[in-house]
């Protein structure tokens, strides 16, 4: 949530700013701004929307600064409006900012700050930060001396960081220090990305590397001091630090459009190639076993877990829930899902032998963070199911696995999710073999696993097929989505979906317990999708389907290629390659992104932007 960028360097900041926060605009999309250093003036242009409103308000600029800050916003304190949105300058107009994060104690430090007279023109939280820093830069905090060692504006802010409760990536200039930037993090991501004879900081790597392949990841209360001869990397308490440079692992064309019309489409249509390089050298069909090589050294203990929980939020929770069913069926180990939200405030009971695993796309969302925090204080072992390579919760976990599916740009997830199905099943398969599961029977989950990614390319072939489905039902707006067993939670992710991006009210449901209630909302023409593949719970679900039918719905049922006898109960028919109930959601869900894709476009919607939301929820 909120994207920032910074530049120092040898080139005009301001495209490179502009292209920095169009990557990152997935963030937050409700203002935008930049401000530039030049001549001991910081010049500042901000305004509400997206990133091309701030493209045309800076258009006639052409000042050739080489030193500036960027931010596009996702409005957690104020409306999303001119004066609210960042950079912030403070009230003695040195201090310029932007800032990701909550800043918890605001209000105490502000009515302080307003009681020494300081003035505030916005209703944001980052306000305080900068009117903090620019109060003691001023010098009024009397009670305290600037040490020799170290310069004002870098003591200014330090001094005003440990003030701070609650989160922040930042990066801020002073208009008195022609060539710094200074830049910190707790809580909300940052790296610093090391060119040659240039910096960009950013709050993930794809907004740096076209200009680097070279970055420092900060950590929790560091910063680093940009100049232009180099940069220093330390505490906030003022500790000098040694940071490895790491590899950014991604090209450009990886999150570039290329063909598609949108990064949801495209991250649809990846799923095959996610899924084999998730799976590559991980499924050894010859040996009939599955290597998770960031898990090798607690293998012991997962596979003598006594209990797992799983958690995570949204998208992430429900593959957390598939993998409840996976790991309970498959390597009949007791487990739970928790959403990260309710985990970290609930008392849960976390034994010796209780091993967590934490799902993220991200790896950077904050409920999710704080539930690892809370588990690992607990004395539980954390395993990490992350995508982003460096990410917080890729750094904080014991072990982890990562998905391998590449940058995931468009807000609704899809290829990661079915990367983190896919990883627990490889972990609930592999589990099961080491404790009870035959070799037969794992030998045979493998070669079925294998064929997922060919199996998904022709379920996407079917894209127009889905399309004008979705043409005779976009208007409606209300849907239903229901699967029984492993589909439960495909549906409620299918739901999840098409509310997300066509803003339709769409409810997920276990089929059974339709009649205990949301029965009640179908009437003629109420979309229903069914998820009726053959399986265990197959003769159940048709009469769920027959439930909705006898009162006027409309019935869409993903169905197993070949099911003739489905035909009779289906308005619309999706069908898919047969696999063991254990790994339907990984083709089922397939139809789902694309009918929900099809909708929002079909209603005129943004897809990759959907309205509130912001990709990776870095607040509480
Ligand atoms: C929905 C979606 C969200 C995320 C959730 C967790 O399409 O993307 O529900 O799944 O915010 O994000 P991560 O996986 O980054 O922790």
């Amino acid at each position: 949530m909120c994207g920032i960028v910074a530049y120092l360097g040898q080139k005009r900041a301001l495209p490179i700013l502009l292209e920095g926060l169009k990557r990152l605009e997935y963030r937050g999309y409700d203002s935008a701004g930049v401000s530039l250093y030049k001549d001991g003036e910081v010049l500042t242009s901000k305004t509400k929307g997206r990133i091309s409103e701030l493209e045309k308000l800076t258009s006639k600029n052409k000042t050739d600064a080489t030193m500036g800050i960027g931010h596009t916003r996702w409005a957690t304190h104020g409306k999303p409006n001119e004066i609210n949105s960042h950079p912030h300058t403070d009230f003695s107009n040195k201090i310029t900012l932007v800032h990701n994060g909550i800043i918890e104690n605001y209000t105490t430090l502000k009515k302080w700050l307003v009681s020494k007279g300081v003035e505030f023109k916005s209703d944001t939280d980052s306000e305080v930060i900068v009117n903090l820093i620019g109060y003691l830069y001023s010098g009024y905090d009397s009670d305290c001396e600037i040490p020799d060692t170290q310069d004002k504006f870098e003591w200014a802010v330090q001094r005003a960081l440990n003030k701070l409760i609650g989160s922040y990536g930042l990066a801020i200039i002073c208009s008195d220090y022609p060539d710094s930037i200074i830049c910190a993090r707790k809580g909300s991501p940052l790296i610093l990305g090391v060119g040659d004879n240039e910096y960009i900081i950013a709050s993930d790597a794809s907004a740096i590397v076209e200009h680097t392949k070279q970055a420092i990841y900060l950590s929790d209360n560091e910063m680093a001091i940009i100049n232009r001869d180099g940069f220093k990397t330390l505490t906030i308490d003022n500790i000098e630090i040694t940071k490895d440079l790491k590899d950014i692992e991604f090209s450009l064309e990886e999150i570039e459009l290329s063909s598609y019309d949108h990064y949801m489409l495209k991250e649809i249509f990846e799923q095959p190639e996610a899924l084999e390089r998730c799976f590559g050298g991980r499924v050894q069909l010859g040996e009939s076993k599955i290597v998770l090589g960031g898990i090798t050294d607690m293998a012991r203990k997962l596979t003598r877990a006594k209990k797992i929980i799983i958690t995570g939020c949204g998208t992430a929770w429900h593959a957390g829930l598939i993998g409840e069913y996976m790991l309970e069926q498959l390597a009949r180990i007791p487990t739970e899902v928790e959403y990260a939200s309710e985990f970290r405030y609930r008392n849960p009971i976390i034994e010796d032998g209780t091993v967590v695993i934490a799902v993220s796309q991200s790896g950077e969302t904050a409920d999710t963070l704080a539930a690892i925090e809370m588990a690992k204080e607990r004395g539980a072992i954390v395993l990490g199911l992350v995508n982003v390579v460096g990410s917080t919760i890729s750094r904080m976990t014991d072990a982890g696995i990562y998905l391998r599916v590449g940058p995931e740009i468009g807000v609704a997830s899809t290829k990661a999710f079915t990367a983190q199905v896919a990883v627990l099943a490889m972990l609930a398969i592999e589990l099961g073999r080491r404790r009870h599961l035959s070799n037969l029977e794992a030998a045979s989950l493998l070669k079925e696993l294998d064929s997922i990614p060919d199996k998904t390319r022709s379920i996407l072939k079917q894209s127009e097929h889905i399309k004008t489905i979705a043409e005779e039902n976009y208007e409606q707006n209300n849907w239903l989505f229901m699967g029984r067993g492993f589909n439960y939670p495909t549906a409620l992710e299918g739901a999840l979906k098409l509310k997300e991006i066509s803003y339709i009210h769409a409810e997920g449901l276990a089929a059974a317990e339709m009649k205990h209630g949301p029965i009640a909302l179908i009437t003629n023409g109420t979309p229903a999708v069914f998820i009726a593949t053959l399986g265990s719970h197959y003769e159940k679900i048709i009469s769920n389907i027959e439930e909705v039918r006898a009162r006027g719905g409309k019935t869409i049922v993903i169905a197993t290629e070949g099911d003739e006898n489905i035909k009779a109960f289906a308005d619309h028919l999706i069908s898919i390659p047969d696999v063991p109930d254990s790994l339907q959601p990984l083709l089922a869900v397939v139809p789902l992104q694309l009918l929900a894709y099809h909708s929002a476009l079909l209603r005129g919607l943004d897809v990759d932007k959907p309205r509130n939301l912001a990709k990776s929820v870095t607040v509480e």
